[in-house]
């Protein structure tokens, strides 16, 4: 542990011993925290991501040349049948595992509490991990196997998500398959940077992004737990796809059929400047490309003959992740990309007086998970996916990516299997399921099972249902 002298010697040999302005004011607690925050900085990483990003920021990197990712087609392509085999195969013999990333800040969203806690069902109220977890049990006793549940969280949501788990029960999964670890923090700087204090006695420092997955996995023994268990495949996703298939044997039977490495889903982009990354090989590396500097590469807006936008498999971030894989990323970690975003950071002056800006006044700097894919070297691996039955992004409240789409786009997925069902379901002028509906993932994973299941049962939609585990009726 530092003590104050020592402390005080890696911020001066670091120039950021302005941190310490306040010290003589500070309780003992405060000062606890201060030393604490200091110790876990990485200042060899801070030097260089200040060097790097902020007093000489790099010219931007350009590609030569630019080629769609192969792509195989939804449902998969002729060896569909033989994927899914094989996939099937992976979750009996207990090689799968889920990793979960839930650390984020979930700014946009503004909800009091961690993401996965949203009350997403618009008739039951259940939160979104209430959601992935009902997956997962159906999941287990369709395969006879225990999938471990690996979770992410960072500082902030750490024992709130715990919490809320222990509140829940767990969902009915057992608490021992469920794992939650924290990722790293990093410090805030300003336009010069210097780190910044968020209290006189704290800095701002905030989660190191979702590619702080692949140190976290290393730093908390979530790579040597899995190698524990027989877990070689990590199906990876994010916390607030409501519509996420936790797992997907099709996608995990190409992910092992082809001995990958790190495999993604991709969907078609809805419009050339839609705000998603685009899934690419740029100068032959596997590589994302941000919609933030589309204006760079025109290539990515252009269509074919018949209209269809040639660069069109944008990202969800759904992952299958290689153990070995993760491993070989830690070892050459200092490699790994990291990115700065400008932002609006509330800090204390040199008054000690607590100032929110208007106008962003620092960088936060991150990873991303999908960096991981310029090292691999195998063959890509990318899956098409349909978006309604997969990807409902829960951003924001209102507009593209938010809770309102989200429910939207569930009631059309579910109404349609409903009336597949032979149940009536309303639906409005332009043909859009006009009510709110919910399946248990319990009851019904997919269309199939539901047809399955509903045989002989009774139900109405025309104003609203929700079906419960049992295939029961629920209210609010
Ligand atoms: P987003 O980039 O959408 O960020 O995260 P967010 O924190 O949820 O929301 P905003 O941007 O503050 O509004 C995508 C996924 O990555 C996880 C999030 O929890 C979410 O599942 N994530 C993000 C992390 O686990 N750690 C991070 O540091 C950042």
């Amino acid at each position: 542990m530092l003590n104050e002298s020592s402390a005080r010697a890696r911020l001066e040999e670091n120039g950021q011993d302005h941190v310490l302005r306040f010290w003589g004011e500070l309780s003992q607690t405060d000062r606890d925290t201060l030393i604490a925050q200091i110790e876990t900085i990485d200042f060899r990483l801070m030097n260089r991501l200040i060097h790097q990003w902020v007093t000489s920021p790099p010219p931007e990197e350009r590609f030569k040349r630019i080629d769609p990712v192969p792509v195989i087609p939804q449902g998969g392509g002729e060896d569909a049948q033989t994927a899914w085999q094989a996939g099937e195969e992976a979750l009996r013999q207990g090689r799968v595992g889920l990793l979960l990333v839930a650390g984020g800040q979930g700014t946009r969203l503004g909800f009091d509490g961690p993401k996965g806690a949203y009350p997403i069902g618009p008739i039951t109220g259940n939160s979104i991990f209430c959601y992935h977890a009902a997956k997962i049990r159906n999941l287990q006793s369709r395969y006879d196997c225990v999938l471990p549940w690996y979770i992410m969280v960072s500082e902030a949501n750490h024992a709130t998500t715990k919490e809320f788990f222990r509140e829940q029960d767990y969902f009915g999964l057992n608490p021992k398959d469920v794992t939650f670890f924290q990722q790293r923090m990093v410090p805030c700087v300003d336009e010069q940077g210097k780190f910044m204090l968020e209290q006189p006695g704290k800095l701002a420092m905030n989660p190191n992004g979702h590619g702080g997955v692949i140190p976290a996995a290393m730093d908390n023994g979530i790579s040597a737990d899995t190698q524990n268990r027989g877990i070689d495949t990590l199906s990876y996703f994010q916390v607030d796809n409501w519509a996420v298939k936790v797992v997907d044997p099709l996608f995990i039977g190409y992910h092992v059929m082809r001995n990958g490495q790190m495999s993604s889903k991709n969907h078609r982009k809805r419009r050339p400047r839609e705000p998603v990354g685009v899934h690419c090989i740029c100068d032959g590396v596997y590589r994302v490309i941000e919609y933030t500097v589309l204006d760079m590469y025109p290539q990515l807006l252009e269509t074919d003959s018949e209209g269809n936008l040639i660069h069109f498999a944008g990202n969800p971030a759904i992952h299958i992740l290689d153990v070995g894989f993760i491993d070989s990323l830690n070892a050459n970690y200092d490699n790994f990309p990291w990115w700065r975003a400008h932002k609006k950071i509330p800090y204390i002056d040199e008054k000690g007086e607590r100032v929110k800006p208007d106008e962003p006044n620092g960088y936060k700097f991150e990873t991303f998970v999908f960096d991981a894919l310029r090292f691999i070297t195998h063959e890509p691996i990318a899956l098409e996916i349909a978006r309604e039955a997969e990807y409902t992004p829960i951003k924001s409240r209102e507009g593209d990516n938010s809770v309102a789409a989200a429910r939207e786009s569930m009631r059309n997925l579910w109404g349609g299997w409903l009336e597949k069902a032979g149940v009536p379901v309303s639906r409005d002028a332009d043909g859009k399921v006009a009510v709110d509906i919910e399946i248990s993932p319990l009851f019904a994973l997919d269309e199939q099972e539901f047809l399955e299941r509903a045989k002989g049962r009774e139900y109405d939609a025309t104003s609203g249902l929700a079906i419960g585990p049992e295939g029961d009726v629920e209210t609010g």
